[in-house]
C-alpha cells in the first residue's frame, strides 16, 4: 500500500476562525510525518479529524483507505491515539491503567493483563508499573499515554505534542520509541512546537500556521 494516511484539502472552522485550512497529507507506511506549528495552528484539530473525533466542514482524508467521514468504525480500528493532554488514570497503578484499557478494546482479562506486562516491559516501565501514576515523572507519564495507544497494536498513530514539556532525557526516550515504532512498520503522525524535533524524528515535515500549510520538506533527503 502506496499512503496510509491521506488528507486533501481537509479543513474545520469554528465560528469566524478557520482552525484548519485546506490541508493536504500523504503519508507512506512505516514512515513518520510531523505537523509542525505554532500554538493555534491548527494541529489539534487536524489529529482530532484524522482520528475521527472531530468532523472536517471541506476535504477528505483516509487512513489505510477508510474515509474517516463515512467510514469512522473502520478508521477507529485502524488508530492508536495520544491526544494532547494526558489521558491516563492517576489514580490506578500504571499496569491497572493499561490492563483497564485493554479490556475497554475487548481483551480478555488474561489478554489485557499479559499485553499490559508486555508493554511495560518493552517500554521500560515494569520497574514502576505498580506504582499509582500519581507518583510518576512527567516522563513516564507521557510514555505511558504512548504506550497505551498501542494496546491494540495499531497500524497508524497520531500523537499530539507527544513531548511538550519533558526534559531533554524523557524527549529522547520518547523519540526512540517512535522511531522503534517506525521501524517496526508502525505509521506516525505527531505533532510538535519544535522545529529541532521535526527535523530528527520525521521523514516528512508539514508546517502549519493559521491552519494553512506554509512549507513543507522532507529533512533527511
Ligand atoms: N472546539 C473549538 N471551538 C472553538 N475554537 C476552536 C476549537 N478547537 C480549536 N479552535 C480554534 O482553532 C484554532 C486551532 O486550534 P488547535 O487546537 O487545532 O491548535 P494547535 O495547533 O493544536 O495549538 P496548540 O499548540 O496550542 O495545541 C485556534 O484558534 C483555536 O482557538
Ligand atoms: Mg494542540
Amino acid at each position: 500500500m502506496g499512503s496510509v494516511i491521506e488528507a486533501a484539502g481537509l479543513g474545520r472552522g469554528y465560528g469566524e476562525v478557520r482552525a484548519l485550512d485546506s490541508l493536504d497529507l500523504s503519508v507512506a507506511e512505516g514512515t513518520v510525518c510531523a505537523l509542525l506549528g505554532p500554538n493555534g495552528a491548527g494541529k489539534t484539530t487536524a489529529i482530532r479529524i484524522l482520528a475521527t473525533l472531530a468532523r472536517p466542514d471541506s476535504g477528505s482524508a483516509r487512513i489505510c483507505g477508510f474515509d474517516v467521514v463515512e467510514q469512522a468504525q473502520q478508521v477507529r480500528q485502524n488508530i492508536g491515539l495520544a491526544g494532547q493532554h494526558a489521558a491516563v488514570d492517576d489514580a490506578l497503578t500504571g499496569r491497572d491503567n493499561l490492563f483497564i484499557l485493554g479490556q475497554m478494546h475487548h481483551l480478555s482479562r488474561r489478554a489485557a493483563r499479559a499485553r499490559a506486562a508486555e508493554l511495560l516491559e518493552q517500554f521500560g516501565l515494569t520497574e514502576a508499573a505498580d506504582r499509582l501514576v500519581k507518583t510518576w515523572s512527567g516522563g513516564m507519564r507521557r510514555r505511558l499515554d504512548l504506550i497505551a495507544s498501542l494496546i491494540t497494536r495499531p497500524p497508524v498513530l497520531f500523537l499530539d505534542e507527544p513531548t511538550t514539556g519533558l526534559d531533554p532525557r524523557s524527549r529522547d526516550e520518547i523519540h526512540s520509541t517512535v522511531s522503534d515504532l517506525a521501524a517496526a512498520g508502525t505509521t506516525v503522525l505527531l505533532t510538535t512546537q519544535y522545529l529541532e524535533e521535526a527535523d530528527r524524528l520525521a521523514d516528512d515535515v508539514v508546517i502549519i500556521d493559521a491552519g494553512r500549510e506554509i512549507a513543507h520538506g522532507t529533512p533527511r533527503s
